[in-house]
């Protein structure tokens, strides 16, 4: 099976709200999947194949239209924004490997059959950030894995009559588990980078605590309590997921307060998750080292 670990391209450049990585970096170059793309998914992909988050409610918190952005709003790197064009630039590879493994439980793979794949996934990243850093790069960040087992549409897919297979908040053990193993597997390769280049900085990005966090506690981040497995735009069932229908696609709206959940559509996020995880890259304590820290040594 081909590994196909660039879904989407999303590059950045020069934007301008003003945000506290603004004086130090002047461009960002964002590589990485439909969590991270500001729109250039849709671009590539409409001549090809039927999308639907170039259609609202995609977009509606914030922007008001859809932008390609597959959230309700801004996503993470919205957030983590800069100045003036100038010289140094931060690149964030990733996140990468969600659609490798996704693709595979979607398919009704077990779990040792996924974890196979998980050592090329994690190398092919290293691989990347080992090449940029070849070309010049300094300051990377690797964000990781999310609990893709909390996800709505994997909870629908993956559906299990044995109570074991779920954690005490309703999220799938072992697809949480690939997650958490893919996240410790970069983070040793990461260590071994940083000591083969010491003049990078290299971050590795948690996407998995924050999101965890928020689901144990919700209402505490300012979540509804019932707004943390269930989608926010979809068209019903336990996780108001399904395959046929999902959203965007025609009949299939948004919940009253994206703000409010945790999942936009399934998969992704709304842009209040992806504002609190940018808040941890950039300050801690999601990040090793916080962005904000490595710049400043
Ligand atoms: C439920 O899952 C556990 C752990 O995977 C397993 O040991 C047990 O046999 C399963 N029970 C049923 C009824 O499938
Ligand atoms: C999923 O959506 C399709 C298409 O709208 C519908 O026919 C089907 O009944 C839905 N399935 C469930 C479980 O709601």
């Amino acid at each position: 099976m081909e590994l196909k670990l660039v879904f989407s391209i999303a590059f950045i450049f020069c934007l301008s709200h003003v945000s506290s990585t603004s004086h130090f970096f002047t461009s960002i170059f964002s590589l990485g999947d439909s969590y991270i793309d500001t729109g250039n998914f849709v671009i590539m992909a409409t001549p090809v194949a039927p999308v639907w988050n170039d259609k609202p409610p995609y977009g509606m918190t914030f922007f008001g239209h859809p932008t390609g952005r597959v959230s309700d709003g801004r996503v993470i790197i919205d957030f983590i924004d800069i100045k003036n064009c100038f010289s140094r630039s931060l690149f964030i590879v990733g996140e990468f490997g969600v659609n490798d493994y996704n693709f595979m439980w979607m398919a009704g793979k077990a779990k040792h059959e996924v974890e196979s794949y998980m050592p090329r996934v994690v190398k092919k990243i290293t691989m990347g950030v080992e090449r940029l850093i070849n070309q010049g790069v300094v300051y990377v960040v690797v964000p990781g894995n999310p609990p893709t087992g909390c996800a709505p549409a994997l909870l629908t897919q993956r559906v299990s009559p044995n109570r074991t297979d779920y954690d005490g908040h309703g999220c799938l053990r072992a697809i949480n588990s690939v997650a958490k193993s893919h996240n410790t597997l970069l983070r040793a390769a990461l260590g071994r980078l940083r000591r083969k280049y010491p003049h990078a900085k290299i971050i590795f990005a948690d996407f998995y605590q924050p999101i965890i966090r928020v689901t144990q506690e919700p209402r505490r981040f300012g979540f509804a309590a019932d707004g943390v497995l269930k989608a926010c735009c979809g068209s019903g069932g336990v996780y108001n997921w399904n395959a046929s229908a999902t959203c965007a696609m025609p009949g299939v709206v948004a919940c009253q307060n994206p703000s409010a959940s945790v999942s936009w559509d399934g998969i992704h996020y709304t842009e209040a998750v992806y504002r609190y995880v940018a808040k941890g890259w950039l300050y801690g304590p999601y990040a090793d080292p916080p962005i904000l820290n490595a710049i400043r040594h």
